[in-house]
């Protein structure tokens, strides 16, 4: 009887235990993730289409040297920021493990394949076009809610940070796809990229609308001067100059539309990257950045391993870290890296207002500047007072110790009166342990 008694005392214990972890996972910053191939970690791993990266050797220089639908050899930039952040790579948000606590970590939506338009990517079938991205992250906050209820999730959102890459399919898998393609018979360059900015502007206004208040936006890269480019339209290993137009007058105009979009919330909601002067560097001085080309893919077959898919059959370069291409598109691990010191420290040339350092330092301040916000949810206050009475009776006074270590920012609360707090019932204990 007793040794079952104090059982059940371990089990209560433990599920507090795992309730305060909840807790505590979602004061760190959730990080959210929308957009194509250069973001995608995975979610195309579970849809039936043909832009996937899920064989040898993609991810073979990741942790688990295995691919993992990641369109790199090994971290991607969605990577990288969250290591920036101090969090945990998010999942794709169709892995069946995206459950539970690892929910509060945030989700990538992003799909390789897709653009800012429903027409761009047409030939991959089924990928998550951008407009069911965000209803993902629609559903997604549904989900969040029955773990921790809708303000706290509101207040998840509300703090966490958001990155979406699109805007280089509209061009390579749609209006360059073909000679004469629907888009370019229907749209001069300029008034395309015009239409392309004014329909992306639609989607940022969404996700202002669906909560997100940090939402880096980046730029194309110089989208002529990729492998696939040289090898199919450049002459003598110069970059295509109609790709190159297209991406020097997207770029821009993005920018000018998040200034606009900024001025008109009033706040520096959204960031723009901006990729193409990192990509540039690397492309007009690869030796600097400790590349031997930025030229060549590293994966690839056919001149600057440009042609066609990265596949087991493929060409493959000994030593990635040398090359700023891994396939004919996209960028190699420690081109990430290199473009990811740059959204983190970069001047004012590659980040508009400011900088990700800037904005942490600025979010944490306001952050905790925030007063306790108002009463949890009411299913959650009646969940929590009948396991503070139960706690009180129970808990062995070892594990409330050792409990207790682990917050070690309120070092004079001793572990029965912590439990006390979290299960206080006044409406102010969750909400502490969130600030
Ligand atoms: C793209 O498709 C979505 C979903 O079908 C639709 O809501 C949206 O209006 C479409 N966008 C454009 C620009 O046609
Ligand atoms: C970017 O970040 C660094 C710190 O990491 C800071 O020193 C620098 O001033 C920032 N640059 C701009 C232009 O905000």
């Amino acid at each position: 009887m007793a040794s079952s008694k104090s059982s059940l005392a371990i089990f209560l214990c433990l599920i507090l235990a795992v309730l305060r972890n909840v807790v505590l996972e979602a004061e760190a910053r959730a990080f959210f993730v929308f957009g194509d191939s250069l973001v995608d970690n995975g979610n195309n791993n579970y849809l039936a289409t043909t832009a996937r990266a899920d064989a040898y050797p993609y991810g073979i220089d990741y942790p688990t040297h295995r691919a993992t639908g990641r369109f790199s050899n090994g971290f991607n930039i969605p990577d990288l920021i969250s290591q920036a952040i101090g969090e945990e790579s998010t999942l794709p948000y169709l892995s069946p493990y995206l459950t539970g606590e690892r929910l509060l970590v945030g989700a990538n939506f992003a799909s390789a394949g897709v653009g800012i338009l429903n027409d761009t990517g047409v030939q991959f079938n089924n990928i998550i076009r951008i407009g069911l991205q965000m209803q993902y992250f629609q559903q997604y906050q549904e989900r969040v809610s029955d773990i921790i209820g809708p303000e706290q999730t509101q207040a998840l959102v509300t703090q966490s940070l958001t990155l979406i890459t699109l805007g280089g399919n509209d061009f390579v898998n749609n209006y360059y796809l073909v000679p004469f393609s629907a888009r370019s018979r229907q749209f001069a360059l300029p008034d395309y990229v015009v239409y392309l900015i004014s329909e992306y502007r639609k989607v940022l206004a969404r996700l202002y609308e669906l909560g997100l208040r940090r939402v880096l936006v980046t730029g194309t890269g110089p989208l002529g001067c990729v492998p696939a480019e040289l090898a199919q339209r450049g002459r003598n290993g110069n970059c295509a100059p109609e790709l190159q137009r297209a991406a020097a007058l997207f770029n821009p105009q993005l920018q000018a539309m998040i200034n606009s979009l900024n001025s008109e919330i009033g706040s520096n909601v959204f960031i723009g990257a901006n990729i193409q002067q990192t990509n540039i560097d690397f492309i007009s001085d690869p030796g600097r950045y400790g590349f031997v080309t930025s030229k060549i893919a590293c994966c690839g077959q056919g001149p600057f391993n440009g042609i066609g898919l990265c596949t087991p059959l493929s060409n493959l370069c000994p030593n990635r870290d040398i090359y700023a291409f891994w396939d004919a598109f996209h960028p190699s691990e420690k081109a990430n890296r290199l473009i990811v010191r740059n959204i983190l420290s970069g001047t004012t040339d590659y980040m508009s207002p400011m900088n990700l350092s800037t904005i942490m330092a600025l979010d944490a301040a306001t952050n905790s500047r925030i007063p306790h916000r108002p009463s949890a949810h009411p299913t959650e206050l009646k969940t929590s007072r009948r396991l503070k009475i139960e706690v009180k009776v129970l808990c062995p006074p070892a594990l409330s110790r050792s409990h207790t270590s682990e917050a070690p920012t309120e070092p004079q609360t001793s572990g029965a009166a912590k439990y006390e707090e979290l299960g206080c019932g006044q409406g102010s204990c969750m909400d502490e342990d969130f600030t």
